[in-house]
């Protein structure tokens, strides 16, 4: 991320994620930047450094997102806030192959970790964005949360909470841009990406397909750079290309 300054101060949620903890290395390592907030639910920083500020947050909580917005209120204005949480399969929840998989409260609890958390999140952190100069508020969403570009089907609970979240973003992105007309909103694709959250699902990828995290982290980087006010309420992807509703 080159020019005008930005960004400044950052804010990366998730930051012990596979992605989160990328989008932490790449931000140090540039010499604009002057802090990133790493927060995360266990409050840890994957990197240590001068630049380095930490809290807890659980991003299903409202009043643990409401008390680490108040923490980075102190450094505000923040110039990125980058989201970077997300829910595909755990000990309890795995990606529905059918509609026979269904189970609701399996569907409520992807739908509020993807969804409703980054919508928190929101709510809470876009008060702190600069509204002199440029800011951008970004969420790891995915391509298929994409409707018109479902071709495969399956993964009902991920694709329904990823495509409600897009919605949740553009409408944000409506009200937020009232009060910060530079502002941008976007959600992100970063590509399939080597991780714990795709490791189960890597088998079928193409060759030179699966991405390390820091090559992920730096695109997206570089895609956000190359945005202005005109972008937001959309989704693009780490080439740069915007991922259709
Ligand atoms: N990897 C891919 O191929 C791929 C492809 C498309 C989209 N994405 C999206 O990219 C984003 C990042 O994924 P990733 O690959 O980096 O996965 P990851 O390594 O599993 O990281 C997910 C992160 O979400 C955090 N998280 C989950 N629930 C949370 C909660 N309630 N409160 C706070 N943090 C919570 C986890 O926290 P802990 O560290 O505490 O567990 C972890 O840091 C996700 O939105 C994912 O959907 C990834």
């Amino acid at each position: 991320m080159t020019g005008n300054g930005f960004p400044e101060n950052c804010v990366v949620v998730g930051a012990t994620g596979g992605i989160g903890a990328a989008f932490v290395r790449q931000l140090v390592a540039r010499n604009g930047v002057k802090s990133v907030w790493c927060l995360s639910r266990t409050g840890r920083s994957p990197v240590q450094g001068s630049k380095i500020r930490s809290a807890g947050l659980d991003i299903t909580s409202p009043d643990s997102v409401l008390a680490a917005a108040q923490v980075v209120e102190a450094s505000a204005p923040v110039d990125l806030v980058i989201v970077a949480t997300g829910l595909l399969h755990d000990d309890k929840l795995e990606p529905e192959k059918s509609l026979r998989d269904l189970d609701a409260e399996k569907l409520a609890r992807s739908y509020l970790v993807n969804a409703i958390g980054p919508a928190l999140i929101a709510k809470a952190f876009l008060p702190l964005l600069s509204r002199e100069r440029k800011s951008v508020f970004a969420v790891l969403s995915a391509r298929v949360g994409s409707i018109s570009d479902n071709r495969i089907g399956g993964w009902y609970g991920y694709r329904a909470a990823k495509a409600g979240l897009n919605q949740l973003l553009r409408t944000a992105s409506i009200e937020h841009a009232r009060r910060w007309p530079e502002s941008i909103v976007v959600g992100l694709h970063p590509g399939t990406v080597d991780s714990g959250l795709s490791r189960p699902f890597q088998r079928n990828v193409a060759d030179g397909k699966l991405f390390t995290p820091d090559f992920a982290a730096r695109s997206m980087l570089d895609v956000l750079d190359g945005l202005d006010a005109g972008s937001t309420g959309r989704v693009f992807a780490y080439d740069g290309l915007e991922v259709p509703a």
